[in-house]
């Protein structure tokens, strides 16, 4: 790709030696054992990528979100569980770094930086998923503390992370100041974990239930110091993540497709490669470029949320479910190359199709994400409807509640 940047090409290239040193060989490991592959962690953190996207002030490496994706694109290519287990980490952090106080930001994160601590972020509940806003757990404030109430479900990284960004209703009342967010750490007391999910892809990395009974927090620890910002934080914090995800989608088709590339090589069916059918080259070639056109929509949605120029929240959404709905078509499709194989335990490429699920899923289902591109659209309409009205039909604006229309119909309506 031409206009990517030597320090985009450097994390590339840093990033797919851990892949395919340490990822790929233990990818069926821990995706068997569905244990935290700390071996894994190590490696990632000794090479630099646990502080991509923080700034240098606070330890890392004071980059990007495109080269934070660059890097999740090639662990995922290699597994994608490995994928989220790394850019989890940037979903945990960007409310400290989309909202929190300088000292917040200089206490946390180096050592998020540094890969000392793992980071995790409890926002969705079992009762509040794509309605965030809808969320139960409480903090009631009580002198210098917050006492934390209430459970969260779906916490990635969860139990391996020492710290949370967590969000709880301290305004009951309120509609837009409702949520904040706090920095918990494990260990406090009152704050536990129930429930570890089995799960049916990225098996390496932990989602579990946290919970939270009477737990004080100090309020130095109440994100941005001010309460009732919480539900901005989030929007803003997924609109930066919004893009990883989408990486992780990038990768992971990218991986199937390879597989598939060697495999229709070398299987031979009627006498030659099964490559040479063209069947089998039409799926090659639609999963190629599929792939291609999610990774260039992921990259300009992370380059105009470095630089930040061009509408982030609506590119992030847009590449998030066009990179992600890509990786399952094309996982899917490169398990049908593989056939009979394809379908069992003992090659990898069902594994990707198992990984590429959960990516349509978190971090906003995709039936959210297409509803805020429509929103965005929606909003643009009346800018656009000045430089239109004069080719627009007349007919269609004169609906049921068009004045003429009412006088017809319902007259003593129109005439109040
Ligand atoms: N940036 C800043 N502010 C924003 C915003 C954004 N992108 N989007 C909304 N807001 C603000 C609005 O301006 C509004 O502010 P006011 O009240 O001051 O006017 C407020 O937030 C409420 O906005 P909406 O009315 O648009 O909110 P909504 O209730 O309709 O919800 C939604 C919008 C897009 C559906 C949101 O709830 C959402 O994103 N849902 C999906 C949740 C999600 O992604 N969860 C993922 C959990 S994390 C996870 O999955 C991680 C993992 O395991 C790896």
């Amino acid at each position: 790709m031409p206009w990517l940047s030597e320090r985009n090409r450097m994390w590339r290239e840093r990033a797919r030696e851990v892949a395919e040193k340490v990822v790929r060989p233990l990818a069926r490991k821990y995706d068997v054992e569905q244990v935290y592959p700390w071996e894994i962690k190590e490696a990632l953190a000794a090479a630099g990528l646990m502080g991509v996207w923080i700034p240098k002030e606070y330890g890392g490496a004071g980059d990007g979100i495109l080269d934070l994706c660059i890097c999740i694109e090639e662990l995922s290519r290699a597994c994608g569980g490995v994928g989220v287990l790394y850019c989890v980490n940037a979903l945990g952090s960007f409310p400290i770094l989309v909202g929190a106080t300088e000292e917040q930001k200089k206490k946390y994160l180096p050592r998020v930086a540094s890969g000392k601590s793992l980071i995790a972020f409890c926002l969705s509940e079992k009762f509040a998923g794509s309605d965030a806003g809808s969320l139960r757990a409480q903090a009631v404030q009580d002198g210098d503390y917050y006492i934390l109430n209430g459970e969260k479900k779906w916490t990635t990284n969860g139990g391996a992370a020492d710290l949370y960004s967590v969000y709880a209703v301290t305004d009951a009342n309120s509609r837009s100041r409702r949520i904040s967010a706090f920095m918990v750490e494990k260990g406090t007391p009152g704050f536990g974990f129930a429930k570890t999910e089995d799960k049916m892809g990225i098996r390496c990395v932990p989602v579990v239930e946290t919970t939270f009974e009477n737990c004080r927090v100090h309020k130095s620890q109440l994100l941005g110091g001010e309460p009732g910002m919480g539900f901005k934080n989030a929007m803003e914090t997924l609109d930066l993540a919004r893009p990883g995800v989408a990486a992780q989608g990038v990768g992971v088709a990218q991986g199937a497709l390879e597989y598939a590339q060697v495999y229709s090589a070398r299987r031979e069916q009627f006498g030659q490669p099964i490559n040479s059918f063209q069947m089998i080259q039409q799926m090659l070639a639609d999963m190629a470029t599929q792939t291609e056109a999610a990774r260039q929509l992921v990259y300009a949605a992370a380059h105009a949320a470095d630089t930040k120029t061009g509408p982030t929240g609506k590119l992030a959404a847009m590449c998030k479910f066009f990179a992600t709905d890509t990786a399952m078509k094309v996982t899917t499709d490169a398990v049908q190359i593989f056939g009979g194989y394809g379908f069992m335990r003992d090659y990898p490429i069902e594994k990707y199709m198992r990984d590429a699920k959960i990516t349509q899923i978190y971090e906003g289902t995709n039936q959210v994400q297409r509803m805020v591109v429509a929103r965005h659209l929606v909003k643009e309409t009346a800018a656009l409807s000045k430089l239109l009205d004069a080719y627009i039909p007349r007919e269609v604006q004169q609906g049921f509640n068009d004045p003429e229309t009412l006088a017809q119909n319902k007259p003593e309506a129109a005439k109040a």
